[in-house]
C-alpha cells in the first residue's frame, strides 16, 4: 500500500473506513461470513447512522453484483472468515466492486499480510486487528488499516463527500494534496484524530516489535495447524473438521489461490471442529485443556481454545449462532507455536476427559469477543 494508519483497535479501524466512506443513505456489501463483532458494528452500530447493512454469499461474486448499487460505500470481504474459514474470490469481488465505482475493503486479521496481499488481488483498502497474529503477544489491542492508493476517489461515477473538492472540514482537497495517500490521510485527519482512535505510542511500538517476527511465527504457526487439524481428522471422538488446508474444505481452492503456500500449509493458524459429545463435550474440552489455554483470543504464540456457543456467542440463541456460522459443538483452535506433540497430548487427553464419563461440570467461564 501507499500509507497505514494504526488505530487503537481493529473495531477502531472499521469504523474509521466506515466514517470516512459511508453517509446515511449508502450501504455496505458484505460477505455473510465474518467477524460477529464487525457485522455486529455494521448491523447495529453503523446503521444507527443511516448506514444499510447488505450481506451476501461469501462465495458468489453475482450475489455482490446483485446487492451493489450506486449509494454503496464499500464492499468488504475478510480473506479468511472468523469462524468458518471461509476465503472469498477475491479478483472476481473487487472487479464487481469496481464495475460499481466502489471501493473493495479486506479484513486481513486472520491470514496476516505473510499469508495475503490483499492489494495485489485488487482491494483498495485492507485492515487488520494488530491484537492478533501482527502482535502476537496477545497483550496489546490494536488496529492498522493500509491504503492500496488504487481507488479513484475523485472519479466522476464515485460520490465520496470527503473527497468531493475542497473538505470542509479542512478546507483543502485531499485528493489533489495526498494523491495516491488521500484515502490514509483522510483516515488519519477525519476519523483518527479527532475522535481519539489513534493508538498509544507504546501500544504501536511494542506491536512493531511483534511484527520483525510474523514471517516466521507464521511459518510456524501454519505447519503446526496442519499437523494438529490431521490429527483432530483422524480421531474416532471428532465428529468434523474445518480447516482451509483439507480440500474437503468449501473454499480451499480460494486459499490455494489467495493465500502463500509456505509449502503446502499456508492456511493461516485456526482449525474449527466438533466432538462426538456435542455442546457439552465442547465445554468439557475447554475446561480440561493444561497446555492450550482456554480462552477468547486468537493469534497468540500460545495456543488458544473457546466453545463459541458457550462463551463468545452465548447471548444469542441457537437460530442466530447458528446465522453466524457457530454451530453448539463447534470448537475454535487457534494453534500456537508449541511442541506439536505436547499439543497432540493436550488434545487428546482433553478428548478423553471431554467425551469419556462425566462427574460434575463447572459453567464456562471465557468471556471477551474475538
Ligand atoms: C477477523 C477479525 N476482525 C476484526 C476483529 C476486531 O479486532 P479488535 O478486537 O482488535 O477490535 C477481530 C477480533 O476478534 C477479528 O477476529
Amino acid at each position: 500500500g501507499t500509507d497505514a494508519v494504526a488505530t487503537n483497535s481493529g473495531m477502531a479501524a472499521i469504523d474509521t473506513i466506515t466514517t470516512v466512506l459511508a453517509r446515511a443513505g449508502d450501504n455496505v456489501v458484505a460477505s455473510a461470513e465474518m467477524y460477529g463483532g464487525t457485522s455486529s458494528y455494521l448491523a447495529q452500530t453503523a446503521s444507527r447512522r443511516g448506514v444499510e447493512l447488505r450481506t451476501v454469499d461469501t462465495t458468489d461474486p453475482a450475489a455482490y453484483a446483485e446487492a451493489v448499487d450506486d449509494r454503496t460505500a464499500y464492499v468488504h470481504v475478510e480473506t479468511l472468515a472468523n469462524p468458518s474459514l471461509a476465503t472469498p474470490p477475491l479478483s472476481a469481488v473487487a472487479e464487481v466492486a469496481h464495475d460499481n465505482a466502489a471501493p473493495l475493503v479486506v479484513d486481513n486479521t486472520f491470514a496476516t499480510p505473510a499469508l495475503c496481499r490483499p492489494i495485489e488481488h485488487g482491494a483498495d483498502v485492507t485492515w487488520s486487528s494488530t491484537t492478533k497474529w501482527l502482535h502476537g503477544a496477545g497483550t496489546t489491542v490494536g488496529g492498522v488499516l493500509v491504503d492500496g492508493g488504487t481507488f479513484p476517489w475523485d472519479h466522476p461515477e464515485a460520490d465520496y463527500a470527503e473527497f468531493d473538492g475542497d473538505n470542509p472540514a479542512f478546507g483543502f482537497d485531499f485528493v489533489d494534496r495526498f494523491g495516491e495517500r488521500a484515502f490514509a490521510e483522510a483516515a488519519r485527519h477525519r476519523g483518527v484524530r479527532p475522535l481519539g482512535n489513534a493508538q498509544s505510542p507504546f501500544d504501536a511500538w511494542q506491536t512493531l516489535q511483534g511484527v520483525t517476527t510474523l514471517p516466521v511465527r507464521m511459518e510456524r504457526h501454519c505447519r503446526n495447524t496442519r499437523v494438529l487439524a490431521e490429527h483432530l481428522r483422524d480421531h474416532p471422538q471428532v465428529a468434523w473438521v474445518r480447516y482451509p488446508g483439507f480440500e474437503d474444505h468449501p473454499t480451499h481452492a480460494a486459499a490455494a489461490e489467495y493465500l502463500d503456500s509456505h509449502d503446502g500449509d499456508g492456511f493461516g493458524s485456526v482449525v474449527v471442529f466438533g466432538l462426538e459429545g456435542g455442546y457439552d463435550a465442547g465445554v468439557r474440552f475447554c475446561e480440561s485443556v493444561e497446555t492450550i489455554s482456554f480462552l477468547a483470543n486468537i493469534g497468540d504464540t500460545r495456543s488458544l481454545v473457546v466453545h463459541p456457543a458457550s462463551t463468545t456467542h452465548a447471548q444469542l440463541d441457537e437460530a442466530a449462532q447458528r446465522a453466524a456460522g457457530v454451530t453448539p459443538d463447534l470448537l475454535r483452535f487457534s494453534v500456537g507455536l508449541e511442541d506439536p506433540t505436547d499439543l497432540i497430548a493436550d488434545v487428546d487427553r482433553a478428548i478423553d476427559r471431554a467425551t469419556g464419563p462425566t462427574d460434575e461440570t463447572q459453567p464456562a467461564t471465557a468471556g471477551g469477543g474475538s
